[in-house]
């Protein structure tokens, strides 16, 4: 139960980057040192912006064989391949841009300039997943999931009261009607994000700390905060790893805990 999940507190925002960067970048050595290559997603928010740029000038960032690394996102907003608002756009400069990946192993999602429609989008991002499945299985086994979590208790694009939340494929899913803009995303379903080796949900300031205590309560926020209120758990209180889930949250979202 993701109740049980650990919770590792720093200081501060700058802290908390500068600490999943360096956990991040052991996590893929230590899996490269027993199976490769090694599949990870990423997604976008302020504080994994600061998290990749921390990765990018950590010293132990070449340890990693970054050839054998695949990259995916929880989520990407629908709008055309270098759109300032796509989390990869983020991503590519924060870091991607300074790593030597191989352009074939970064797996954008498509955007409106090379599909027709959000569905499709999904439906692409879905068989190109597959494609990089072990046999068997219809997605590759992510050994790391990043996650930002929204005020609402979202992960990835899966929202409060959306139906996205009830999709039990593995894979990816449209979401036509995102309560934060872009309205049109494309996200990583709830059990893809589950069959992750590890999932961190990394949440920082006092703006998110009601739905960290409701994600770790497993409960929905109040009706006034502007969401559901139908008792079901937010989101991020719904994700967990087949491995671990690890939340990594600063002093400040901490303080709606009891
Ligand atoms: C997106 C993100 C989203 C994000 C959270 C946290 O595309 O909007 O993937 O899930 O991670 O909303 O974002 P902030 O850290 O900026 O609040």
């Amino acid at each position: 139960m993701s109740t049980q999940a650990p919770v590792v507190v720093h200081p501060d925002g700058e802290l908390l980057a500068r600490a999943t960067a360096a956990r991040f970048l052991l996590a893929l050595v230590d899996a490269q040192s027993v199976a490769t290559p090694v599949h990870v997603a990423l997604t976008g928010g302020s504080i994994l912006v600061d998290v990749l740029r921390a990765v990018a000038v950590d010293p132990l960032r070449d340890a990693v064989d970054w050839t054998a690394v695949h990259v995916w996102w929880g989520d990407e907003r629908f709008v055309p391949a270098g759109h300032e608002e796509r989390n990869d756009v983020d991503a590519a400069e924060a870091l991607l841009d300074h790593l030597p990946l191989r352009p074939e192993n970064v797996h954008a999602v498509p955007g409106p300039d090379t599909v027709a429609d959000v569905d499709a989008a999904a439906r692409a991002y879905t068989e190109e997943l597959a494609t990089h499945a072990a046999p068997g299985a219809t997605v590759p086994e992510l050994a790391v999931v990043l996650l930002g979590m929204g005020p609402d208790g979202h992960v990835a694009s899966l929202f409060p009261g959306r139906p996205s939340l009830a999709e039990e494929s593995l894979g990816a899913l449209a979401e036509p009607d995102s309560p934060k803009p872009p309205p049109e995303r494309v996200s990583l379903t709830l059990p893809t994000l589950c069959s992750a080796h590890q999932v961190w949900l990394v949440v920082s300031g006092e703006g998110k700390a009601p739905a960290v205590a409701a994600a770790l309560a497993q409960t929905s926020l109040p009706e006034e905060d502007g969401r559901t209120g139908d008792g079901e758990s937010v989101p991020a209180g719904r994700v967990q790893a087949s491995g671990r889930t690890l939340w990594l949250v600063d002093l400040a979202a901490t303080s709606a805990l009891a």
